[in-house]
């Protein structure tokens, strides 16, 4: 986990600083996101950072969600995108979320999108006697296809009549470029107990053959190609089972759209929770957006009480997106430093407010600076 294993990250872009758009959003959105951009400065990379307003509160107040030209903008001019949460109980409809995230995710073909679940201290594995090394590995859900692409509808609505659809999109192109993203990961060597890399892809073919025989079949023909690597198949239902029981089977887990945001939510709780797990949406070599797996909380927002761990690990991403490996490490074991230590939120089994916790990383951070 300290040491970072990315092979999709950015040219090198020598004597110039990388601009990075900060979208915080609602909820605990601005919050952690105000903690981990307090390690920017003592890691010493010089960012040009812009602040985008979208969120809740904007939409509400300028009935702006995605703006035109922000896609080209974010496109053309960023290197990333360092992102809070959306979602707001003001905007039942989930309209901000839906036309900015998922906007962003379709526009910028953020086709990657790139989740590691691994456990931080033993301590928080809710799991009798799983171990560091036992839970630690990469999920690559695809990002771009699936269900989220909302192509249906609804016919007869608010009737006894009613009839609803939504389409699961699934593409040669799409799921194969999934699927060599995730040999692509698994052939960057790295530390691990076992000699040959392992990718294990996730689907649900015998219930939906259409769609996921088409996985199967892409997947059957790259993993033909990687011989050094070790290649096995789960169904969905299993898969979520093998989290739980055996995760130490899993280095490289490549699944569908929506399969892959469940089982990451599971994957976050064999860690110690939605607080520590950072994701990145991701296109090699382009823009690309980074996020913590959680969402907004409203449930606990503005009271002090959200981890910003998760955040702190997303930048650390960020980092590796930008080249900069060092400073992403730098931060990974800083994070790693206050969760052993202790100086956690309430989550976590410990008393630290949001920013009591910021303060425990940005003292663990210079510690490791002055090292
Ligand atoms: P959630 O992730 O916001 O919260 C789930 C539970 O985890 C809550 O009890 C919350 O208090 C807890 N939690 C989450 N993050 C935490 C943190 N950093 N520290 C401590 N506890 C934390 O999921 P939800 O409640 O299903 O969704 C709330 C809103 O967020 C919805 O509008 C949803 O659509 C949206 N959402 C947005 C994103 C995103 O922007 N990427 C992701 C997931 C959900
Ligand atoms: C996530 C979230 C989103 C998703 C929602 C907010 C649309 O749950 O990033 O995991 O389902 O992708
Ligand atoms: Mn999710």
């Amino acid at each position: 986990m300290t040491q970072s294993v990315y092979p999709f990250g950015l040219a090198p872009a020598p004597g110039r600083r990388r601009r990075i758009a900060v979208i915080a959003g609602d909820g605990i959105g601005p919050e952690v996101v105000a903690q981990a951009l307090r390690a920017v400065e003592p890691l010493g990379i010089a960012l040009d950072i812009q602040h985008f307003p979208w969120s809740a509160d904007h939409y509400l107040k300028t009935q702006e969600t995605l703006p035109k030209g922000a896609l080209t903008e974010l496109r053309e001019h960023f290197d990333a995108i360092f992102f809070g949460a959306l979602g707001d109980p003001r905007v039942p409809d989930g309209v901000v979320a839906k036309d900015v995230l998922l906007g962003l995710r379709f526009g910028l073909d953020l086709y990657i999108n790139l989740r590691p679940v691994q456990l931080l201290d033993e301590k928080l594995c809710p799991l009798k006697g799983k171990q560091r090394r036992d839970v630690n590995f990469w999920v690559l859900r695809e990002n771009t296809e699936g269900p989220y692409v909302q192509m249906g509808g609804s016919f007869k609505r608010d009737t006894p009549d009613e009839v609803a659809i939504s389409e699961d999109l699934n593409t040669r192109r799409g799921v194969e470029r999934i699927i060599r993203a995730a040999y692509t990961l698994a052939n960057v060597p790295h530390d691990s107990s076992h000699k040959s890399p392992r990718v294990c892809m996730v689907d649900k073919a015998n219930a939906l053959p259409h769609a996921h025989g088409l996985w199967q079949r892409t997947f059957r023909q790259v993993a033909a190609e990687h011989p050094n690597v070790s290649s096995s198949h789960l169904f969905v239902d299993v898969a979520a089972m093998e989290f739980v029981r055996t995760p130490e089977r899993f280095d490289v887990v490549v699944t569908s759209n929506l399969f892959g945001d469940i089982l990451t939510d599971l994957g976050a709780a064999i860690c110690g929770g939605l607080g520590v797990a950072a994701s990145g949406n991701i296109h090699p070599g382009r823009c690309s957006l980074f996020e913590p797996v959680h969402g907004s909380a409203p449930d606990i927002a503005g009271k002090g009480l959200a981890n910003p761990l998760a955040a702190y690990l997303t930048l650390a991403m960020l980092y590796d997106h930008l080249g900069e490996h060092d400073a992403g490490d730098r931060l990974r074991r800083a994070v790693e430093e206050v969760v052993l230590a202790g100086l956690v939120t309430r989550d976590l089994g410990g008393q630290l407010s949001t920013s009591e916790c910021g303060d425990a990383v940005l003292r663990a951070l210079t510690g490791a600076t002055r090292n």
